[in-house]
């Protein structure tokens, strides 16, 4: 049974695991410092849907200075776990967990599968970013309204590592 809950030092490998396999060479990648940094924060800003210690996707956020928005900097979801809700469960998650008003990710728009995940979860494509990839495809600029500033989402969001299911 998978849940979300913040990542702890343990899951670190796995994590760069997927890392490696999902994203490679991405130079928004976690430094060593935030991996040793985990379980530390009052705010957690990584999230892994895991079975037990058995982590199965991953979630970064990043609130980048002077940004009216939290950004979605990774999700990723395992190939041998695609298809079972866990990308849903990391996109809420980040709803849930940004110290933001908004939250913003970028996709490429040939992601079709990560661009009607977003939709599903509330995403609204506000722009396009021109030549944004290494390989000269644009990126679509998707941005959600975080649940911590919605007048109807809850009140506290602070999320401790095995106290969240999601
Ligand atoms: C994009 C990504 C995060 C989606 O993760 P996921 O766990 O497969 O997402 P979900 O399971 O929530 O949804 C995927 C599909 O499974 C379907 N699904 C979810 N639960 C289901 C269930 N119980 N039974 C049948 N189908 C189900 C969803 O409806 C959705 O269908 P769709 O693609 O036709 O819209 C994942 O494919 C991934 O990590 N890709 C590589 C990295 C990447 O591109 N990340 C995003 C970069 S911006």
């Amino acid at each position: 049974m998978y849940s979300v809950r913040a990542a702890k030092p343990v899951d670190t490998e796995q994590i760069t695991g997927l890392l490696d396999e999902l994203f490679p060479g991405d130079p928004n990648r976690p430094t060593d410092t935030e991996f040793e940094n985990l379980g530390k924060q009052h705010d957690p800003c990584m999230f892994v849907a895991a079975d037990g210690c058995a982590v199965a996707g991953f979630l970064v956020l990043r609130d980048r200075i002077l940004r009216l928005w939290t950004s979605v900097d990774f999700i990723g979801v395992d190939p041998a776990h695609e298809s079972m809700g866990l990308g849903a469960m990391l996109t809420r998650q980040a709803l849930l967990a940004a110290h933001r008003p908004l939250v913003r990710l970028f996709v490429r728009p040939s992601n079709t599968r990560a661009h009607r995940l977003y939709i599903r979860c509330g995403f609204r494509e506000v722009a396009r970013r021109r030549e944004n990839y290494p390989d000269g495809e644009d990126a679509a600029i998707m941005m959600a309204r975080s649940a911590r500033f919605s007048l109807f989402g809850p009140k506290s969001t602070v999320i401790e590592p095995d106290k969240i299911s999601a």
